[in-house]
């Protein structure tokens, strides 16, 4: 156990504390060391917040990467997570905002509760706007969480769900869906039947990524694109199209054949 210790700082900038927004999610501290950690999904679930990311480094230690908004602003953004403090800082390393640092504090109220503590320190010509840009700054932080906390929420449901046993299933014929995509349980998990054209797919209904919801994406030219991080997924031949080196290899696995027959849909491993 650490009894004092002095670091420090690793910015010489001048910033004012512009305000603190606090909040209470419903999930694990695992969950959201993952989403601080997932750079990856800013321009997918963030959309209207931010365009384009591409990561200079990454590891369990946080990332730096170059970002660009919603307004075609860039930056060079850090994110540094120190898990023995339950915090991570976020940095501006340049762009309009440089030297601005986000400071985030998880408390563990239960298992799946968190508090969360988010300073704004910004550098500020004109103390008077402080409670201005703090309230912008907890306004923006506000529109992040909601979209995070349905993916973290979405993502843990996913990950309880998998742990049910379920039995095989080595056959199924079914009606043909008015609706596409629809659902079906098969084999112990969750596909998707969709169509496009003539061509028949089934396929995972949760991404291999990070189980992101394939179900609200439409095919285009065989191909499936998860809407958390952008990954792409190939149908006809169940390959992941790594069109970044960035990316992280996932497979869509094997996937059950599917058939129409007599007016009835068949799946089946062979
Ligand atoms: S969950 Fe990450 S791309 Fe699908
Ligand atoms: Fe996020």
């Amino acid at each position: 156990m650490i009894r004092y210790q002095f670091e420090s700082s690793s910015s010489n900038s001048r910033l004012t504390h512009v305000g603190t927004y606090k909040r209470t999610l419903p999930v694990s501290l695992d969950r959201m060391y993952e989403n601080a950690l997932d750079w990856e999904h800013l321009p997918f679930v963030h959309s209207s917040s931010f365009k384009a990311i591409s990561a200079l480094e990454f590891g369990s230690w946080g990332w730096l990467a170059d970002v660009t908004d919603s307004k075609d602003r860039t930056m060079r953004l850090e994110l540094r997570l120190d898990r023995s403090a339950r915090r991570w800082i976020t940095r501006n390393l340049s762009g309009d905002a440089k030297d601005a640092e986000i400071w985030t504090h998880a408390f563990v109220v239960d298992q799946r509760q968190l508090d969360l503590v988010i300073d704004f320190f910004v550098p500020l010509e004109d103390v008077d706007n402080k409670d201005k840009v703090g309230m912008a700054y907890a306004k923006s932080y506000e529109r992040l969480y909601d979209e995070d906390v349905q993916m973290m929420s979405e993502r843990q449901f996913q990950l309880d769900v998998r742990l049910e046993r379920r039995e095989p299933t080595k056959e199924l014929e079914l009606n043909i869906p008015k609706l596409l995509p629809f659902k079906v349980l098969f084999s112990g998990r969750e596909y998707l039947i969709n169509k496009e054209g003539q061509d028949w797919y089934v396929y995972p209904s949760r991404c291999p990524h990070l189980l992101g919801p394939l179900e609200g994406s439409e095919i285009s030219d065989g191909i499936v694109t998860c809407p958390w991080h952008g990954y792409k997924f190939d149908l006809r031949n169940r390959d992941q199209i790594l069109d970044s080196s960035n990316i992280k290899a996932c497979s869509l696995g094997i996937l059950p054949k599917i058939r129409e027959f007599e007016g009835k849909l068949r799946l089946s491993w062979s």
